[in-house]
């Protein structure tokens, strides 16, 4: 059911690039270089491979197909990403430039040279070494968006560790499962998080977190608020009482890896109640976000690039930590939420720190552009000639705002289509591309992305179908962690061949072969472009004890792109009234956290269910929206 906004108003409206653009971009001749990648995606990924990152040793192989849908890229080679990151800039003039500048919700204000942020990732990996960290064992980061979660993380790759990194607004049940899934004896986490003027306790609830899984060693604690907590004698230590220490130097080497060696876990919904672990690998991971980065975005030297994600998430692995590191830009990073603490405190950051490329997604846009022009217009934000954006489908007054309002019709909008699996853009403009509001345009170079029938016959133009991708790129998850079964019935079972990869979005191409996003056709749920399932908001419901059984639907909403409804079958006895809903409501917020809370709960009689038993989440969704029920044949009755 396609429910986003009604994308065929916006197709006719084709904006095309400036002759300033075309002649500003790297690549003198975008659509051959697409079509040569098309017709050998192997080759345009080995050209990348050699051109934008070192290796210790050189791989054997690009593209090893042998166990299929395990891929493997650039098999035999030795690499590590810090090294491309990080090591290479430091014997370069580079060691000087600005690789990171931040700046906390409270204004205080912190640069990183490239030096400096390679001196403070050595200590760190010197810290986790001595509490006991080796190659191949996981780390847990939480923590709040300041620099030291970067560091955090391109310490622990730098001695060849996995981390797994978990937003800092996950709560202590969700946090605790992931530390268990991922087995780690070490966790980062932050006194506390700044929050739009209040605090976050984020060690208290790693403390909770942890309480329960005794494979936790090692707690080390940054102090960002200076918030009183509790600090156990011999499992948590002080990040600078442990960084003013010996062993803490400022020279580390750094492991090489294999190519297929795991980098991180990061993990996300799907449809069942327990979130996947995917993990990503050492060399194909840096080839595609490199390559990504430089094609869609045309970083240089000269650029400040604000990547707005948190680096909880996949975009800020990829777009805030890793990528622009290894091309050797200048990064700015904010703590806070967009708006806070007044309306235009991004326009005035952009000003301030003359950002030229701003990326980030359509439910921060919405929301700045509530608060109407006055805001931007009080801002110089003539150094921006990029914008982007990702997460869900845009809509097109949202792009037109966008446009028009921010980037003053001269900058291009780098509508970016991917997932936590892809690692890295997938579908994409590059500055050149003639755009139309709300299409993420065409496939990135190598990318062979196609729309196709349940049968996997390729659909018409403009026909609704699956989004499925049609040849393995570099960047792709390479397993779910622990569970590889689930990996191949997830994202490799669907189509005849089982050679093709399932994104769970449905999508249309028009004709002129450009991509629309619907959104997903699973039990997943974008509320303000984070990734929910309805499963782990359901066992949040049931796992009440006055709930015996609940469905979850996504509801289309102006802001937040969809806004969950839930619906719960009280036991017998209860009384559902609005002490009972909040009481719901602070339920899923202690159990997966604030950003799973239904916007609305209904409190029914019945759920409509299949004769199997599956509780139809379709007719729940068309009575929420006035809609006809369509097929209902299979309802029980
Ligand atoms: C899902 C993946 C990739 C980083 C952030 C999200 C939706 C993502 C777009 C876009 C329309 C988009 C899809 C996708 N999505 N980008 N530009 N246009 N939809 O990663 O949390 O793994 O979510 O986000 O539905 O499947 P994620």
């Amino acid at each position: 059911m396609s429910d986003g906004f009604d994308a065929t108003a916006a197709k006719s409206e084709v904006y095309r690039p400036r002759p300033e653009t075309i002649a500003n971009y790297t690549v003198p001749d975008y659509s051959s270089l697409r079509q040569q990648a098309a017709a050998d995606p192997i080759a345009f990924w080995d050209a990348q491979a050699r051109e934008l990152v070192d290796w210790y040793e050189p791989y054997e192989q690009t593209l090893d197909v042998s166990e299929k849908p395990f891929y493997k890229w650039f098999t035999g080679g030795k690499i590590n990403i810090v090294h491309n990151a990080l090591d290479r800039h430091i014997k370069s003039w580079r060691k000087n430039k600005l690789a990171l500048i931040w700046e906390g919700e409270d204004g205080e204000q912190r640069t990183y040279s490239y030096f400096k942020l390679w001196k403070e990732v050595n200590r760190f990996a010197n810290i986790l070494k001595s509490m006991g960290v080796r190659k191949g064992d996981t780390v847990t980061i939480y923590m709040g968006r300041v620099p030291e979660l970067p560091i955090a993380m391109l310490a622990t790759a730098k001695i060849g560790a996995i981390h797994s990194v978990v937003y800092g607004g996950f709560s202590e049940r969700a946090l605790g499962d992931r530390i268990e899934d991922a087995q780690s004896k070490v966790v980062v986490t932050c006194d506390g998080a700044w929050l739009r003027g209040k605090t976050v306790n984020l060690k208290d609830i790693t403390d909770e977190a942890i309480q329960h899984s005794p494979i936790v060693q090692r707690v080390i604690v940054l102090k960002r608020t200076g918030q009183q907590v509790n600090m156990e004698a011999g499992r948590d230590f002080w990040w600078h009482e442990l960084a003013a220490l010996p062993i803490a130097g400022p020279y580390c080497n750094t492991e090489p890896m294999d190519a297929e060696d795991p980098l991180f876990i990061l993990y996300t919904s799907g449809t069942t109640g327990k979130p996947k672990g995917l993990m990503h690998s050492c060399g194909g991971y840096q080839v595609h976000i490199a390559a990504t980065l430089k094609f869609a975005f045309d970083i240089k030297e000269e650029d400040r690039w604000w990547c707005a994600a948190d680096p909880g998430w996949i975009t800020g692995h990829s777009y805030i930590v890793y990528a622009p590191l290894i091309l050797g830009a200048t990064s700015f990073m904010y703590e806070g939420a967009p708006g806070y603490p007044y309306p235009d405190r991004w326009w005035h950051l952009v000003e301030k720190y003359g950002v030229t490329i701003l990326y980030t997604a359509p439910t921060a846009i919405r929301g700045l552009m509530r608060f109407g022009e006055a805001w931007p217009a009080r801002h110089d934000l003539s150094s921006l000639r990029l914008l982007g954006t990702v997460g869900e489908p845009i809509n097109p007054e949202a792009w037109r705002w966008y446009f028009n309002v921010i980037g003053k019709q001269r900058c291009p909008i780098i509508d970016t289509w991917w997932q936590t699996e892809t690692g890295g853009f997938m579908i994409t403009p590059a500055p050149v591309t003639p755009l139309k509001p709300g299409s993420a345009t065409l496939p990135f170079p190598g990318v062979e992305a196609d729309v196709v029938r349940e049968d996997g016959a390729t659909c018409d133009p403009n026909e609704d179908g699956y989004l499925v991708v049609k040849h393995p790129w570099p960047g792709m998850a390479r397993t779910v962690w622990g569970d590889p079964d689930r990996y191949r019935q997830t994202y490799w079972s669907d189509f005849s061949s089982q050679e093709w990869y399932f994104t769970g979005d449905s999508a249309r191409r028009d004709e002129d072969g450009y991509f629309w996003i619907i959104g997903r056709m699973d039990d997943v749920i974008k509320v303000s472009g984070y990734r929910l399932g309805t499963a782990e908001v359901e066992s949040a419901l049931v796992s009440h004890p006055s709930v015996a059984e609940a469905a979850v639907i996504g509801v289309p909403d102006e802001l937040r792109g969809h806004a969950i409804h839930a619906f719960c079958i009280l036991k017998s006895g209860e009384t559902g009234d609005l002490a009972l809903t909040d009481a719901l409501k602070a339920h899923v917020r202690h159990e997966v956290g604030p950003i799973a809370v239904p916007a609305v709960i209904e409190i029914v009689e019945s759920l409509p269910k299949t004769r199997s038993g599956k509780i139809m989440r379709r007719l729940l969704k068309a009575r929420v929206m006035g809609q006809p029920a369509g097929d209902t044949s299979t309802l029980e009755g």
